[in-house]
């Protein structure tokens, strides 16, 4: 028996709090203790979860160590599923997911929301290209979450980080078409936003702290590492570490979009506020670019982006003899050993 749980076409919530309606495995004839096999009292409680509408959780009690078969959670249920791991109903921390699989599921897969640590570990997401609005991984209104050792691999963000968050680590993530999928490229990208957009959407306040990528790897994806964020809003998104990233023919390797807007322009007319991006650190970031444009800084007017440090950069052209260029509005970049290709900010 070994604990590998195969997620089909459902996706899959882990929350610090109880918010809805929950199905426990104990009901179910989970015992926990480590010898008996909880497999049917998990299907069993993922059943009736999926059968309801008011998108429920199913809540494993933690300090117990469940034996699972290969597991299979199979949708479409009726709603999203949220899955906890709690000491006591309002004592959910300390959540651990690991060598975890998740195939196929048609909208976001995990996301992190109002948890207070939790360690990722070991995942493998992956879906068909061309699947919208397929998060691999979002983190939300959550603190001191470590994501580690993981391939992800769907139609849109790998890793995405929503408002409210703090001391989230992301390490040794490979970003980009997992086995078993066409050898097309997956759009791919790592993302600040929250889950119906993005940093100060409907001028709301967004709070992002303390975020550390790196050892990840990008294949052939159409973002690398990107920050952005909506006009208008308030709040910042400060401390953010991206180092020893390795790029594969990545579209738009670096990006800081502070005009981000979808649908109608009208809507995403120039505001007086913005979020704040400030101490923003890129180191060791290497590899190759497909789109021309390596580097692009787009920052508030009214806001610019403060504390930028570039530190051994090197961006080749996926496509040889061609050069790379960068471009930068309103934003102060320290430049430390190497930045190729070379950036320059005018203020
Ligand atoms: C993230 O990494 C930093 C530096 O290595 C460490 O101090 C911090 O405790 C880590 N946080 C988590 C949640 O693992
Ligand atoms: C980010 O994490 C890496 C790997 O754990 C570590 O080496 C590095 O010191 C961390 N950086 C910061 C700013 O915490
Ligand atoms: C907002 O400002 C940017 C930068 O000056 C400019 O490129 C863009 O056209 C403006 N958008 C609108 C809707 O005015």
């Amino acid at each position: 028996m070994h604990s590998l749980v195969f997620l089909v076409g459902a996706s899959l919530t882990l929350a610090g709090r109880l918010v809805t309606a929950t199905q426990n495995v104990m009901d179910y004839g989970a015992k926990g203790d480590g010898t008996s096999d909880d497999t049917c009292a998990f299907l069993h409680a993922w059943h009736a979860a999926c059968a309801d509408s008011s998108s429920p959780t199913v809540l494993v009690p933690s300090g117990s160590t469940f034996m699972l078969k290969q597991l299979n959670f199979e949708g479409p249920c009726k709603s999203n599923i949220h899955f906890q791991e709690c000491s006591s109903l309002n004592d959910c921390s300390n959540v651990q997911l690991s060598n975890l699989k998740f195939i196929n599921s048609p909208r976001m897969h995990v996301s992190i929301y109002q948890t207070v640590g939790a360690q990722i570990r070991g995942l493998t997401i992956t879906s068909p290209e061309f699947s919208p609005n397929t998060d691999g991984l979002h983190v939300e209104k959550s603190q001191h979450v470590e994501i580690l050792d993981s391939i992800i691999g769907t139609g849109d963000d790998c890793v995405s980080i929503g408002t409210d968050t703090y001391d989230i680590n992301v390490t040794r993530i490979t970003c980009g078409p997992g086995h078993g999928i066409r050898s097309i490229f997956l759009k791919l990208h790592f993302v600040l936003e929250n889950n119906i957009g993005s940093l100060g959407k409907d001028d709301s306040e967004a709070i992002v702290e303390q975020i550390n990528v790196s050892y990840c790897k990008f294949a052939g994806t159409t973002n690398g590492v990107r920050i952005k964020t909506w006009q208008g809003g308030s709040g910042y998104a400060k401390e953010i570490t991206f180092s020893h990233i390795t790029l594969y023919s990545v579209e738009k390797p670096i990006v800081i979009d502070q005009y981000y807007c979808v649908g109608d322009h009208n809507n995403c007319k120039n505001k007086t506020s913005a979020v704040q991006v400030c101490d923003v650190h890129y180191s060791e970031v290497k590899g190759t670019s497909s789109s021309g444009i390596a580097i692009s800084l787009a920052c508030s007017e009214t806001t610019p982006c403060a504390g930028i440090t570039m530190e051994n950069i090197n961006i080749q052209s996926t496509n040889q003899g061609e050069d790379e260029t960068t471009t930068c509005y309103n934003a102060q970049v320290n430049k430390k050993g190497y930045v190729v290709p070379s950036i320059s900010c005018p203020t």
